[in-house]
């Protein structure tokens, strides 16, 4: 961590907390919470210095992880963040509703998301700043000279008319200084060493047009792979792991029957920043066990597949 010169995460809490005093004031600040590492540091960072007017909103865009939205904001509570839940997976899948590009999917999610969210953040008065858990990576790539690789939405998302300053702690730093920031501030190991997850969440592992159906089914495969991961220890060994809904139709066949449903992707990579990545070789038996599990269990899903490509040439999500 480096402010001019090299810090500890102690030394960056202490000043982070004094400049974010600095900043605001008496002044409140609103966050939107994503459940992830950084935006929940920020949260934490945000709180240590001005208590309850950190105004934070948790919008459950409904492609979360399942039981995500109720387990967070529990969490968000215990912590003792002033944070408010707002359920409006409708309104994403509306805007999703006939959009199969990646971009075009990423760009309606995150306007719907902008859309909520203001709508939330005119309702909380006197709010003059908005809080964002970027960090390097998201803005290194969303910089990228060679063009967009991806739309983050969580990088230049503050609309104009909202008239708010913009406070980022975290901007500067890598995942890895987020997570020892974390340690520092607190929160459980199992929290802090969460994997990443994307801001528009599932909505970039379910290929195609989006739908609750679809979601539903990518849910529960995922919960099998992630509690897999978890079950056999592997779990802390992948920085990130994942389950992708591919809308592709193999045939297969169960009790006699013929079968024709969907595919599943499993990923699990490593990687230090996001940047380059490679293939977590998972043992044979732990990949046996979840596509067995995900097939018997998950309805509409006859065939699991695991992902072998590195970053580059691949990305780490598949939109
Ligand atoms: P890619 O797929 O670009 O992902 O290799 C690199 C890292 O960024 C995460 N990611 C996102 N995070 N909003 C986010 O907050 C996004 O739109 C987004 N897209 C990708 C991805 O999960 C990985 O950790």
């Amino acid at each position: 961590m480096y402010n001019g010169e090299k810090l500890n995460a102690k030394a960056f809490v202490a000043e982070q907390v004094a400049a974010i005093k600095e900043q605001v004031g008496s002044d409140v600040v609103i966050l939107g919470l994503s459940g992830g590492v950084d935006s929940t540091v920020t949260a934490m960072l945000i709180n240590k210095a001005i208590g309850s007017k950190l105004q934070c909103i948790f919008v459950d865009h409904g492609l979360l992880r399942k039981n995500e939205y109720e387990d967070v904001l529990e969490h968000y509570k215990v912590l003792g963040l002033n944070v408010k839940g707002v359920r409006a997976a409708d309104r994403f899948f509306a805007a999703c509703k006939g959009i199969t590009d990646p971009e075009l999917k990423r760009k309606a999610i995150g306007k719907t998301f902008i859309d909520v969210f203001n709508e939330e953040a005119h309702k909380v008065s006197d709010a003059k700043w908005l809080a964002q858990g970027t960090i390097w990576p998201d803005i290194a790539e969303s910089k990228s000279d060679k063009g967009t690789i991806k739309s983050h939405h969580n990088v230049g998302g503050l609309p104009e008319e909202m008239h708010l300053g913009l406070v980022e702690p975290l901007k500067y730093l890598y995942k890895f200084e987020v997570r020892e920031v974390g340690f520092e501030l607190g929160l459980d190991a199992s929290f802090v060493n969460r994997h990443p997850f994307p801001g528009p969440g599932l909505g970039v592992r379910c290929l195609g047009e989006l739908t609750p159906e679809k979601i539903a089914i990518l849910q529960e495969a995922d919960a099998i792979w992630i509690n897999t991961l978890r079950e056999t220890g592997w779990y802390d060994k992948i920085w990130q792991a994942a389950a992708i809904f591919v809308p592709v139709k193999t045939t297969g066949v169960s009790d006699g029957c013929r079968t024709y449903d969907n595919v599943i992707a499993l990923r699990a990579v490593n990687s230090v920043d996001a940047v380059t990545a490679s293939v977590v070789q998972v043992p044979w038996d732990i990949l046996d066990k979840v596509q067995h599990d995900i097939i018997a269990n998950v309805k509409g899903v006859n065939r699991v597949v695991f992902d072998i490509s590195s970053k580059p040439q691949a990305t780490i999500e598949w939109e």
